[in-house]
């Protein structure tokens, strides 16, 4: 899929994706040893875009299965196509196969068949990429049937037989850890692990995902979502939502964070009745529009690594 460490980056890069050493070795990695990736942590760090600029960078296509709770087979490998069947059975009368087995034999092939992403993922030519989405969503009993293809690149269709795959996927599963993934599916994969970001990523990842903010901008917001994250929120913003906020500052005409935004940027950063709460307590916006100054002088300063919360003993609860 990629011939070198250096060939994906630039691939990812040209995808305006911001990835650090380790994920693309890992990626690099599970591309040549043709092995799924499990990506798992918070919500919004960045897991399923991975998988669709890897799709982009390998100049492929994304077959996705977006799992839920209740999902079934049907959803996931396909279903046979009634209709077609019944028209097939209606317009070729005198061309049917005049045996009732050889008549059940022909109905039962992938022809009559819609596929869900999971046959469709196997049936290209050259790989493709599978997003199986938040797979801790779904039960345990399906995550054990995920195993048949991710490990011996093969599906057993009820009627048809065992589909098996013309080129090996580029398997991305992800997951917010709502429920534990099983040993068998992680042993199987490379694990990927996503977290927030550090200053310094996530201001080139605004760098590279808003139009028309500044450099210092960036920063500051980069320094901004990392004071939020040290603020022991119910829900921590994401990058999504610090994206979000960009966009926010940009149609307002603003170029910093300042105590006085609070109420026009609470909607943005705090998601539940409880981070509101916390958020409009009293110097509680301006300590962390504190902390953001302090963030960002540091980063002037060349630190580079992630920091603790500078101001962690000055937050009010
Ligand atoms: N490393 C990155 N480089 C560029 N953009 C990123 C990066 N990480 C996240 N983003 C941005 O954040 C958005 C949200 O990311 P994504 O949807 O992949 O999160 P997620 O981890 O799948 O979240 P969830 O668990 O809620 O589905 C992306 O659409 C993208 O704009
Ligand atoms: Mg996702």
């Amino acid at each position: 899929m990629f011939a070198s460490i250096e060939q994906l980056s630039e691939k990812l890069e040209a995808a305006k994706y911001v990835a650090d050493p380790v994920t693309l070795k890992v990626i690099y990695l599970a591309a040549q040893m043709q092995k799924p990736v499990l990506a798992e942590g918070p919500p919004g760090s960045g897991k399923t875009e991975l998988a669709k600029v890897v799709a982009d960078a390998a100049n492929t296509n994304i077959e996705r299965l977006q799992c839920y709770e209740g999902i079934n087979e049907e959803k996931a490998i396909g279903k046979f196509d009634e209709s077609l069947q019944r028209l097939y059975l209606n317009t070729q009368g005198n061309a049917l196969p005049a045996s009732w087995a050889s008549l059940r034999r022909d109905l039962h092939t992938l022809e009559f068949f819609q596929e869900g992403p999971l046959v469709r993922a196997l049936l290209y030519e050259t790989p493709c990429v599978l997003l199986i989405d938040e797979i801790d969503k779904v039960s345990e009993q399906f995550e054990a049937e995920l195993l048949e293809i991710l490990s011996d690149w093969q599906i057993s269709i009820p009627k048809i037989g065992t589909i098996r795959a013309k080129s090996k996927p580029f398997v991305v599963l992800t997951s917010n850890e709502v429920r534990r993934i099983g040993d068998p599916l992680r042993r199987r994969s490379l694990y990927l692990r996503f977290e927030h970001p550090t200053i310094e990523r996530e201001t080139k990842i605004l760098e590279k995902r808003t139009a028309g903010t500044d450099g210092e901008l960036n920063t500051h917001l980069a320094g901004f979502a990392h004071a939020l994250r040290g603020y022991t929120l119910e829900k921590p913003p994401s990058i999504a939502e610090m994206l979000d906020l960009a966009e926010a500052l940009r149609i307002l005409d603003t170029h910093a964070i300042s105590a006085d935004l609070r109420d026009v940027l609470l909607p943005l950063i705090a998601k539940t009745e409880n981070d509101r709460k916390r958020l409009m307590l009293r110097d509680g916006f301006e300590s962390l529009v504190y902390d953001t100054q302090q963030y960002s002088r540091h980063l002037d300063q060349n630190e580079t690594q992630e920091r603790e919360p500078v101001c962690a003993e000055r937050r009010r609860y």
